[in-house]
């Protein structure tokens, strides 16, 4: 386990976005580890066909963790070892989620409510893999109200949780209002266990703000990493060299290459038809902000495969390349 290093810049689980395609390049233009999307403890002891998919991993089953959602020790446990004897040798659990159907099954953040239970499955699962590099990302509390980041944090360090991913924002809060970083900064402070800041983390500006500002020991992109996989780059980048996003940011026809090396990626993994809907997010971040941005994304929106997509994504680098259009201005 003392061999495992997460490094400084990690992909954030996303459910529907990082998929096998997507960690894929996110390792490739800068990532130095990524997580999958949150997967149902239950859904993979059951070898669930649709769970074992997002467990795809290629050759970067070393450079990836699992993440792993429920609300039983024992069955946490269990699901923790199969991932362990699988290969998967970073185990996360996840304390976060806010999403209503995962909060009503007591999982996700309705954790935070149970301290007890917390400590419970924090117990049980090291146990049950001892060898793992496990690791917990959760939230500030369920709501203002029960805010209790560090209580928890305590608990995870006294249970022999090696890391954490921490996002400040509260359950009932869900994407709205700001995160509070100094929430980030405090719990670095109340721990001796490295703690990874997530929240608003749209550039790699703002990535080297919330280091610089919590002294946590790495960041996680998650929706500033969705249509900029090379986000990763620029945050090394910078971070190396406390120099700028714009001096190592590629140009804007390398991002369109990198766009349709997602493209076919995400293609041939999940096939044409189901793959544009994946696709998707990807390009609408992507394109936000270009000259003519609206009929591009309503391109995006009427095309039915990754041919089209590509299609729509070669016609783009023409025009940027004859100056037809304009690069995005931030
Ligand atoms: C579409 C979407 C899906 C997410 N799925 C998960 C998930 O499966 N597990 C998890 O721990 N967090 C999940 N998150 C939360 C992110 O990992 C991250 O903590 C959060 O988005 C805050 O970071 P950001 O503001 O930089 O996006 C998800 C977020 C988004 C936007």
């Amino acid at each position: 386990m003392s061999e495992i290093s997460l490094g400084r810049s990690i992909l954030a689980p996303m459910a529907g976005i990082t998929g096998y395609p997507f960690r894929k390049i996110c390792l490739k233009y800068g990532a130095e580890f990524c997580f999958t999307e949150m997967i149902s403890a239950e859904g993979f002891l059951r070898n669930d066909k649709k769970t074992l998919e997002l467990l795809e991993t290629g050759s970067g089953i070393s450079k990836t963790g699992i993440q792993l959602f429920g609300n039983s020790a024992a069955v946490l446990s269990e699901a923790a070892k199969k991932s362990f004897d699988r290969g998967f040798k970073v185990i996360d659990i996840n304390a976060g989620c806010p999403v209503k159907k995962v909060v009503k099954t007591g999982a996700g953040s309705a954790l935070l409510k149970d301290p007890a239970l917390f400590a419970d499955i924090a117990a049980s699962v090291r146990k049950s893999v001892k060898d793992a590099f496990f690791t917990v990302k959760f939230r500030s509390g369920f709501d203002f109200n029960s805010v209790n980041f560090v209580e928890i944090g305590k608990i995870a360090e006294d249970s022999g949780i090696n890391a954490l991913f921490f996002h400040p924002r509260t359950r009932s809060q869900m994407f709205g209002g700001t995160a509070d970083h100094s929430q980030t900064k405090k719990l670095k402070e109340s721990l001796k266990i490295p703690v990874y800041a997530s929240g608003d983390l749209f550039t790699a500006d703002d990535a080297l703000n919330v280091m610089n500002y919590t002294g946590a020991d790495g960041i996680m992109f998650a929706r500033g990493a969705v249509g900029k996989p090379w986000i990763f780059n620029d945050y090394m980048h910078i971070s190396d060299t406390g120099g700028r996003a714009e001096e190592k940011e590629p140009y804007m026809t390398d991002k369109i290459d990198i766009m349709l090396e997602l493209n076919e990626e995400i293609s041939s993994y999940y096939g044409e038809t189901r793959g544009f809907n994946i696709i998707k997010p990807h390009l609408y971040n992507f394109l936000k902000g270009f000259k003519g941005s609206k009929e591009l994304r309503a391109a995006v929106n009427n095309a039915k495969s990754g041919k089209e997509t590509a299609g729509i994504l070669q016609i783009l680098k023409t025009k940027i390349a004859t100056n037809e259009y304009s690069e995005p201005a931030g």
